[in-house]
């Protein structure tokens, strides 16, 4: 009778578990805590770089925190598209940012020499600042095996190698500061393998492997990473995407059609995600949540 109602208990447990997670756009810690954690607001003042702010996730989490209040460095190559999403920012703040609180820098996030000067103007700007959100980024289109090795590097460069660069010159700031909090945009890609994403799929497995690093070895102190790892998102994403050729775009547009989060649902959840300093959140439509749940859980079942 016991072993029964453990069963019974177990089994329910896992229906409405299974049943939760199809209803959801996100992973449920991270939905738990949409309703239930830090609103957004609580990081009101507060500095966030956000790299990859002219278009997509970055420019969503910037709209999403400045409606809150939070000051923001907005930085990408193209300043004119920081410029219209600066705008847009204070527009959204309605009164509580005025222009010197969003701060636009024009970088280019491959040239790892420039990181330390681009994060040393933020700080002179602000006096400090309180996280970064590393989000630039490209995705890829390609058959595994006709991958050009230059491809791989290349995509590396950007989606690992730049990243944990402008991570280190953030993390000797915060350091000297006692705090700080290290955000990047990984993707679901960095969780389970993506077919005809092969160096993507690797680069956001390295990324996961930095950052997880980075969080154990600063256990203990005021100093904090997230994961952020969406599933497919309305952005200039698949555009911009490598391929296997050097130098190639993959050029093909989202259609209205596909099961895509939008850019401005995901940019929420990234910004929940900072303002409650979570250590990894998944975000997708149905059925990618109940997918990823068995993959990583049931990997015997599911080899992804
Ligand atoms: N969309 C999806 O389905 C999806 C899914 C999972 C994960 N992600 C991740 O989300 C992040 C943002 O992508 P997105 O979907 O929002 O795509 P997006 O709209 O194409 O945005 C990419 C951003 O990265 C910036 N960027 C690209 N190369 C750069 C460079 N060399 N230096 C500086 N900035 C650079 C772009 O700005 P400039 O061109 O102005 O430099 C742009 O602001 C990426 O890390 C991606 O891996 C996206």
């Amino acid at each position: 009778m016991f072993w029964a109602l453990i069963g019974a208990g177990v089994f329910t447990y896992g229906v409405i578990y299974l049943v939760a997670l199809c209803l959801v756009d996100s992973d449920l810690n991270l939905a738990f805590l949409e309703r239930f954690g830090k609103s957004i607001s609580r990081i009101k003042g507060k500095v966030v770089f956000i790299t990859g702010a002219s278009s997509g996730i970055g420019e969503y989490t910037a709209y999403a925190l400045a409606k809150h209040g939070v000051k923001l460095v907005l930085a990408a190559r193209r300043r004119n598209e920081l410029e219209r999403v600066k705008r847009k920012c204070l527009e959204l703040s309605n009164g509580s940012l005025i222009d010197s609180d969003v701060l636009v820098i024009a970088m280019d996030m491959c040239d790892l020499v420039s990181h330390k000067m681009h994060f040393q103007n933020a700080i002179r700007h602000f006096g400090h600042v309180d996280v970064l959100f590393n989000n630039a980024g490209r995705s890829q289109r390609a058959m595994w095996e006709n991958i050009d090795i230059t491809v791989d590097k290349d995509l590396f460069e950007l989606n690992v190698f730049s990243v944990i660069n402008l991570s280190r010159v953030a993390l000797e700031h915060f350091n000297q500061r006692g705090e700080g909090h290290v955000a990047v945009t990984s993707s679901l890609a960095g969780v389970i393998g993506v077919a005809y994403s092969g160096s993507y799929t690797g680069a956001k497995h390295a990324i996961h492997g930095y950052m997880n690093s980075l969080r154990n070895e600063k256990m203990g102190k005021r100093i904090t990473v997230s994961l952020f790892c969406p599933g497919p998102v309305f952005t200039n994403f698949l555009q911009e995407s490598f391929t296997d050729k050097p130098g190639e775009k993959y050029g093909i547009t989202t259609q209205p059609t596909d099961r895509r989060l939008t850019a401005e649902r995901c940019g929420q959840l990234c910004a929940i995600g900072i303002a409650n300093k979570i250590k990894e959140g998944w975000m997708a439509m149905f059925p990618l949540m109940p997918i990823t749940y068995c993959a990583v859980y049931f990997p015997l079942i599911f080899h992804l």
